[in-house]
């Protein structure tokens, strides 16, 4: 799909905070080769580079749009274009890292253990993805996807949640693994602004759906959409909006 850096960004110090809660849950003091796995802008490629300030610490991606914004604001770092999913390490990684990637991806059963060979023996695998596709965010989508002229071209794109239970994991990961930490956070988020939670997701969830129609279907899909988010999230007596957003996390240590 399509990236635009500046949409995703609108919310970046709350699109930030679960990354840093992920890396301080890796306990390791001076891995040797580090890879942001899904870096898109690489704000978080550079974090992990002043963390480990010893190790090479590179960036992936396989969107243009967001690898040349990496590359402009992070001159000092190596980002490289490949497909997640098929993305081979050589030499293995001491930390293979992704934050807010992979539910982009299908096929977790294979994907996971997959990405957890790519890692060295006592190196780790840290993996956070936003576990949040039963709420109304989420959820009016595919409300709003149904209910308009635009439904022929985009109920085939709906697709059932990318991310599992969090025990799931634990089972793919199990054998691969020396110790493993899995838990679940719901951030309550408060966020400025008209309408919020609809510019959130139009950054992210909502993006390959007006991707994929043109007008005036694409502006009535997603007034649609804004209504029904706007009714599920209504602004407080502050005029500040709360979104709860549950997300998975996943820190591995390999065996
Ligand atoms: C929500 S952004 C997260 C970016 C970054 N990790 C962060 O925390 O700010 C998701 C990123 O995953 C990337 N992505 C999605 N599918 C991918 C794939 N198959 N291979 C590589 N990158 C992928 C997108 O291009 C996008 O930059």
């Amino acid at each position: 799909m399509a990236w635009d850096p500046a949409q995703y960004l609108k919310f970046a110090d709350h699109r930030l905070r679960p990354a840093l809660d992920l890396l301080a849950r890796i306990d390791v003091a001076a891995p040797g080769r580090v890879i942001d796995l899904g870096c898109g802008t690489g704000n978080v490629t550079a974090i992990l580079a002043q963390r480990w300030p010893a190790a090479t610490v590179g960036g992936i991606d396989d969107s243009d749009t967001m690898l040349a914004r990496a590359r402009e604001e992070h001159p000092g770092l190596p980002f490289a274009t490949a497909n997640a999913a098929t993305w081979t390490a050589s030499p293995l990684v001491d930390v293979l890292y992704s934050n807010a990637a992979l539910h982009w991806l299908g096929n977790h059963d294979q994907l996971l253990p997959h990405l957890f060979r790519q890692v060295a023996p006592g190196g780790w695998l840290a993996v956070q993805m936003p576990r949040n596709f039963g709420a109304p965010s989420h959820t009016a989508v595919a409300d709003a996807a149904r209910d308009g002229p635009w439904a022929d071209r985009i109920v085939p794109m709906l697709a059932s949640p990318p991310v599992d239970e969090p025990g799931v994991y634990a089972s793919r990961l199990a054998p691969l693994a020396d110790s493993l930490d899995i838990w679940e956070t719901e951030y309550l988020q408060i966020l400025d602004g008209e309408n919020p939670v609809a510019e959130w997701t139009k950054g992210t969830w909502l993006r390959p759906f007006l991707d994929a129609l043109e007008e005036p279907d694409r502006s009535g899909f997603e007034a649609a959409y804004r209504a029904r988010v706007a009714a599920a999230y209504p602004p407080g007596a502050d005029g500040r909006t709360a979104f709860p957003f549950r997300r998975l996390f996943l820190v591995a240590r390999r065996a």
